[in-house]
């Protein structure tokens, strides 16, 4: 590690520890306690998260960092501290609540910052670093590992909340992904861990948008994926506020769609299916997704499926897949 990343992990400790204190402790910081309050979180939970408040005052941290020694350039590098036009810095995060961004051995790398004031952005995040890069970063994994490894089975989700409503739930083999689109480098990552991914993100236009891109990389690296039963513009954070943790086990992730079983929803949208032209294309492009589905179990079950629902028979249906299985090879 080189000596400026020392650095920067080393403040990123300092300050983990200083706003998470404030937090919990100091009249400073209670706002931000009040609302992960107000949101369900307890005191536990906050602990385990190493949840915090960054006080809205310009140059707070600034401040502290100098008092210990820490050299301004390497803080505006590390992304704690934005420089000015007139050259001096001020401190990036101000009146949010802070959720430390931890790499895979535990330690603080980045921080989210959400404000509790309806300010925009709504969530704040450091900007990207040597020791930070969203795309291969997935929030939680630390803490995850040995929970994903036992169930063999990962939850996808989008956000902090969710992870952090769902460890308190006692669903503890949960990460998130930061908003950001799902990368090959994550889906590599969680594959040296886990068989299953059960994507568990927002149950709105982006969310869906987003479950369908995630699925597709993570089945090309080699997991089997599921999709979490979330509906109505629920996220898995107000589900679990509203429901509870016993619902959220059994409806949501229990109740988790195969791939195809989503797909086969998804792609309806594209096509008329009162139309008979549509309703063929619709049908031909389910059969090709089918086709690569090793398991001739698991293919006729959902040619059974179709084949109700379109009034074709199986005959059709298996002789007209079996024709896009010869070109995949
Ligand atoms: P959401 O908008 O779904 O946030 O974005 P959320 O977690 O449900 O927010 P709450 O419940 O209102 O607090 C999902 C994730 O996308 C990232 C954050 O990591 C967030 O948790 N995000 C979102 C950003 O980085 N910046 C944003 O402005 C918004
Ligand atoms: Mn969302
Ligand atoms: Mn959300
Ligand atoms: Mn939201
Ligand atoms: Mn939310």
């Amino acid at each position: 590690l080189s000596q400026e990343n020392q650095q920067s992990l080393s403040a990123y400790e300092w300050l983990t520890k200083l706003y998470h204190h404030l937090l919990r402790y100091t009249k400073d910081g209670k706002e931000g306690y009040k609302y992960f309050k107000d949101r369900g979180i307890d005191d536990e939970t906050i602990d385990a998260f190493q949840l915090g408040f960054a006080p809205n005052v310009k140059d707070f941290t600034a401040k502290f960092l100098e008092k210990k020694g820490f050299h301004q350039q390497i803080l505006v590098k590390s992304g704690l501290l934005s420089l000015q036009q007139d050259n001096t810095v001020t401190d990036r995060f101000r009146g949010r609540v802070i959720f430390p961004i931890r790499n895979h051995l535990g330690k603080t790398v980045a921080f989210g910052g959400r404000t509790i004031h309806n300010q925009e952005p709504k969530y704040l995040n450091s900007s990207e670093s040597e020791l930070f890069q969203k795309g291969r970063t997935l929030y939680n994994f630390d803490l995850a590992k040995r929970h994903i490894r036992k169930t063999n089975e990962a939850v996808l989700f989008e956000g902090y909340m969710d992870v952090i409503s769902a460890y308190q739930a006692d669903v503890k083999n949960v990460v998130a992904t930061l908003g950001t689109a799902l990368t090959e480098s994550q889906a590599k990552l969680l594959k040296r861990y886990v068989d299953t991914v059960i994507i568990c993100y927002d149950a709105d236009r982006a969310g869906i948008e987003a479950t369908y891109k995630a699925a597709n990389i993570l089945q090309d690296a080699g997991c089997s994926v599921k999709i979490a039963n979330l509906q109505n513009g629920n996220d898995p954070d107000s589900f679990i506020q509203e429901k509870g943790a016993d619902a959220f086990r059994n409806e949501v992730i229990e109740a988790s769609d195969t791939f195809i079983t989503f797909y086969m929803r998804y792609v309806k949208k594209d096509f008329n299916l009162s139309i008979e032209g549509d309703r063929i294309q619709y049908i031909e492009k389910v059969l090709r997704k089918l086709a690569t589905i090793d398991s001739s179990v698991e293919r006729e079950l959902y040619l059974k499926e179709l084949s109700t629902e379109y009034n074709l028979t199986m005959e059709t249906l298996l002789n007209e897949i079996s024709k896009y299985r010869q070109e995949i090879g």
